[in-house]
């Protein structure tokens, strides 16, 4: 007998069943063996937008929503945040423990050594229109690289995995800067081996003439700090498209482009994009006060505010804001922070955001940051991408090998017509359709 068990009546037939309770979850497969008789499929669960249903055990990423904690494989975002490197934070994802000096060492290497990218990739990204969204142009993009490496459909073969992922942590950054390149009319800039992965990344974006480019290293600090921060967030929804595609074992290029169009969306890691808009749109503190009526009477939502799992201030956020503070210090202060303060201050004291325990996320002041950096807001989900790619990967990693995983396949609840004899088309009445 379990030690756990969750006993129910059926009281359409006044059975009774002991399910067995693990972690604190019953298997939703135990409830099909309720029936109400031998042609009945069995109960099921209904969970929309996946509520209250954990589709997998994973030892990557633990978040406590209520207490704001967030921490990868055990480490507090904090600490790695103050002490950590974001390729440290990345090996410490994707491997489940942070690298010895030499380890380290060999990681960075590598990485480093596949940041270039095919020269038809070049020729790719060009044929996109001028004003192409840089992260339609990363999608795009990534999912081309499959055809590069046709070798990564061998999703079964560890080595191969691991040689993939070097891969998109590296060339993710390439492509990302190209894409801003391309909307800037410039020429593409290739990777500088010798510099850090957020410095190389700063070249790729804003090198001119010069011979070499220096990011201040306050700012490239600063970058680090984000690109960790973002770097995994356990079973988002961009996560959890991320292992539903590669379930089907397709190649992680197929599984991270559509992990990426996940996160394009104003919901997801577009919402950085939408709260610069927002804060643009408002434009002066003396219009916060009306905004915030308007978002209580429904007609917007206050865009980097409330979580699915947060239900307190977001631990991301709190860094963030620090690390603008240090930014701004390098780039001159920028004049929408002064409403994000306003709006903030002014929704946390509100009793329509208190109830719905709804607070500022990590979206809220990271676009400050990136337009401070002199990022257009298209490129902002594109940040977010970048170092997501890690974390993406780690889910993938684990979700490829999990021996209880299978296709990512969920049922439905049938609510259409029932059989109907086809209808000749001289005999069919229009009917509005929405
Ligand atoms: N502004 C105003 N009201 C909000 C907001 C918001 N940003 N977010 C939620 N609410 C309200 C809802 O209207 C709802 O109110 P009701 O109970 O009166 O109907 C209540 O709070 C609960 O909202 P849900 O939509 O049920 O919450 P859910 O967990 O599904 O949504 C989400 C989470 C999508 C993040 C939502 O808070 C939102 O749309 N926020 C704005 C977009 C954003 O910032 N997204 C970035 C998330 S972080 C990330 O992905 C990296």
């Amino acid at each position: 007998m379990p030690t756990e068990s969750l006993t129910v009546t059926d009281n359409r037939t006044g059975a009774t069943y002991e399910l067995p309770i693990a972690d604190g979850a019953i298997r939703a497969s135990d409830l099909r063996q309720m029936r109400v008789d031998t042609d009945d499929f069995g109960l099921m669960s209904y969970d929309p937008a996946f509520l209250n249903t954990a589709s997998t055990r994973s030892a990557i990423t633990y978040i406590d929503g209520d207490r704001g904690i967030l921490r990868y494989r055990g480490y507090p975002i904090d600490q790695l945040a103050e002490r950590s490197t974001y390729l440290e934070v990345a090996y410490l994802l994707v491997h489940g423990e942070l690298p010895t000096k030499e380890e380290l060492a060999v990681w960075v290497d590598v990485i480093t050594r596949h940041t270039f990218v095919h020269e038809s990739m070049k020729r790719l990204m060009e044929a996109f229109r001028y004003d192409a969204h840089p992260m339609g142009m990363l999608i795009s993009s990534v999912a081309a690289l499959s055809t590069f490496y046709p070798e990564a459909t061998r999703v079964d073969d560890a080595e191969n995995r691991m040689l993939q992922t070097y891969r998109l942590i590296a060339k993710v950054p390439t492509i990302a800067a190209w894409a801003y390149r391309h909307n800037c009319g410039l020429p593409y800039v290739y990777p500088e081996n010798d510099l850090g992965f957020t410095g190389n990344f700063l070249s790729m974006m804003f090198r001119m003439a010069e011979p070499r480019y220096s990011a201040h290293p306050v700012l490239e600090r600063a970058l680090e700090v984000l690109f960790i921060l973002h770097a995994d967030h356990e079973q988002n929804c961009s996560a959890n498209a991320m292992r539903a595609i590669g379930s089907s074992r397709v190649d992680p290029y197929s599984a991270l482009a559509g992990a990426a169009a996940a996160l394009y969306g104003p919901l997801h890691g577009g919402a950085n994009e939408e709260v610069l808009k927002m804060l643009a749109e408002i434009g002066d503190v003396r219009h916060v006060p009306a905004y915030i009526d308007r978002v209580k009477a429904g007609d917007f939502r206050l865009m980097g505010f409330g979580h699915r799992v947060y239900k307190n201030y977001d631990p991301r956020a709190k860094i963030i804001k620090a690390t603008a503070d240090s930014v701004f210090e390098v780039t001159g202060r920028n004049p929408l922070l002064d409403v994000a303060l306003e709006l903030e201050r002014i929704a946390l004291e509100d009793d329509y955001f208190v109830s719905r325990k709804l607070y500022p996320n990590v979206d809220f002041y990271s676009g400050l940051i990136y337009q401070a950096l002199g990022l257009p807001v298209g490129m902002f989900p594109v940040m977010f991408a970048i170092p997501r790619t890690a974390g993406w990967l780690a889910q993938w990693l684990e979700g490829v090998v999990d021996p209880e995983q299978k296709i990512a396949r969920p049922r439905q609840l049938y609510v259409g017509a029932a059989e109907r004899d086809y209808v000749p088309m001289e005999d069919r009445s229009a009917v509005a359709v929405g």
